[in-house]
């Protein structure tokens, strides 16, 4: 679709920033706070780069009015944070720690203060250790319930200051992580646990969701989904069918139980005939189809998107002697056991896409692959987007004290245009917050991955003296959110001011 002229952006378009409990706090163990899985898991040997940990991270719990201050000047309207469960309830469930309690209401009316729109994110992946360790974390439906009860605390303490609330941060990547590739803790590697912990979560998600709409009536929430738009390699109809299968395997198994409260039926199938299907009671179902239980808006975590083909390579042809034609039989494709490991290998194979670039982390770049994203979700569930993260994680250097990251501005101006487009196709575009405000620790790679606007000096030894220093990317930031992403030349490569 070709515009002779681009819409302008929403005059109330909320420019923000965003980050994540564990990836910016520290104060790991300060003021009553109890451990998350991930100060476990950061502390056991090899499971990090370099062993990094949030223990001080980039210590925002201290110097978070130092970093408000630096938002209110870059101009942000909005600042997408999560709150840490283990702060605000340190088994998880049961006592409330009320400085944990006090630490985010400081921080939300410090952003109030300084006109900044808080985007609350219940659940950022730093489950409390205590309900792993009690209940097997979300493999159990007693974190169901301790989820819901830990997000009403929330919803009564902050609804009258808090508008827009994410519950869930990436359900699709930490639920793979942790439960399939067993990276991410509890570094599990059982497909069909995954599942079930999956359909638990989908339930922590609905149930969290119709609280809040009886509890917080003014207010808006949905999740944050990984999105990813998908790519058939050829246009060979094989595979644009595989393409079809990732799209609903990476994208609508979640998507359509948010939003329709139903699994999507293709994969629902297939995944039953491999024995993989969660169990759900008729319960489940009434609490995911349920009307309240469905989000007001979505958020996006938009990096890149994928291309797939036909799974040539491991398809075995069985000759059909009576029918002289090719027969494939997908069930045949893999040895038994692998197929219920490896559940897409019939639906489709992962390749890449020829066309893009790659950051130095290998993840493509295709900011054309936002505008799809925001036009393919638009048109599936006709509700408002909210960009929740989209950046660039690169190694960042400072010289003479500056940080020249044109290279972030070149990337971050490709996907604000492609908003831009995005909203001049139709999309209800309301905000995007690119990731990340500050620094932080990169769950994996610690701190040689950058992301942030600020850098802040801290390394992958966790010794530096956290101070912050602006780069060029917040300037050029600072400039788009004055001209409210109108300004063209902004969004145009090369040396910016
Ligand atoms: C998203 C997460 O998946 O990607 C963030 O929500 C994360 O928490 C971001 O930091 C970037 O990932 P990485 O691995 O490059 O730090």
């Amino acid at each position: 679709m070709y515009h002779k002229q681009l819409d302008e952006f929403p005059t109330d378009f909320l420019w923000g920033a965003s980050s994540a409990a564990y990836q910016i706090e520290g104060g790991a163990k300060e003021d009553g706070k109890g451990l998350s899985i991930w100060d476990k898991y950061a502390h056991q040997v090899g499971n990090t780069f370099k062993g990094t940990n949030g223990d001080v991270a980039v210590d925002h719990y201290h110097r978070y009015k130092e970093d408000v201050e630096l938002m209110a000047k870059e101009g942000l309207k909005a600042y997408r944070f999560s709150v840490s469960w283990s702060r605000i309830l340190p088994a998880g469930e049961g006592k409330v720690n009320q400085a944990g309690i006090n630490f985010y209401r400081d921080l939300i009316n410090e952003l109030r203060k300084n006109k900044i729109e808080p985007i609350l994110t219940i659940y950022h992946w730093d489950l409390p250790l205590a309900l792993q360790e009690k209940y097997d974390g979300w493999e159990s439906r007693k974190t169901i319930e301790a989820f819901v009860n830990y997000a009403k605390i929330l919803f009564s303490e902050f609804g009258e200051k808090v508008k827009y609330w994410i519950t869930i941060n990436e359900q699709n990547v930490f639920t793979s992580m942790g439960y399939r590739w067993g990276t991410h803790p509890p570094k599990k590697q059982n497909i069909k646990t995954m599942f079930q912990a999956n359909h638990y979560i989908n339930l922590a998600n609905a149930l969290a969701i119709t609280k809040f709409h009886k509890m917080v009536p003014a207010g808006k929430i949905g999740p944050s989904f990984g999105y990813g738009p998908v790519y058939p390699k050829t246009n060979n109809p094989e595979d644009v069918l595989a393409a079809l299968n990732a799209d609903d395997f990476n994208n609508n198994w979640w998507l359509d139980i948010y939003c329709r409260g139903k699994y999507p039926f293709f994969i629902k199938k297939q995944l039953e005939n491999l024995n993989l299907m969660p169990e759900i009671t008729e319960k489940d179902k009434a609490i995911l189809e349920n009307d309240g239980a469905h989000p007001d808006f979505l958020g996006i975590n938009y990096y890149h998107g994928g291309t797939v083909q036909e799974n040539r390579l491991q398809k075995p042809v069985i000759k059909d002697k009576e029918k002289q034609f090719n027969k494939v039989d997908p069930y045949l494709m893999q040895p038994k056991g692998d197929q219920a490991k490896n559940p897409e290998v019939p639906m489709f194979n992962s390749v890449e896409n020829d066309y893009v670039n790659k950051t130095n982390w290998g993840w493509e770049i295709d900011p054309t692959g936002l505008r799809i994203a925001l036009r393919q979700v638009y048109e599936k569930y006709q509700l408002p987007i909210m960009i929740t993260e989209n950046g660039l994680g690169a190694k960042d250097i400072v010289e003479n004290g500056k940080i020249n990251d044109q290279y972030r501005i070149d990337y971050l101006a490709d996907h604000v245009l492609a908003m831009k487009e995005a909203i001049s196709d139709g999309v209800d575009l309301i905000g995007y917050c690119a990731w990340s405000f500050t620094d932080l620790l990169s769950w994996l790679n610690g701190y040689s991955k950058r992301y942030g606007f600020v850098y802040i000096d801290q390394n992958d030894e966790q010794k530096g003296t956290l101070t912050r220093i602006p780069k060029k990317s917040y300037t050029w930031y600072k400039n788009i959110i004055a001209t409210n992403g109108n300004d063209l030349s902004l969004l145009k490569h090369g040396e910016q001011k």
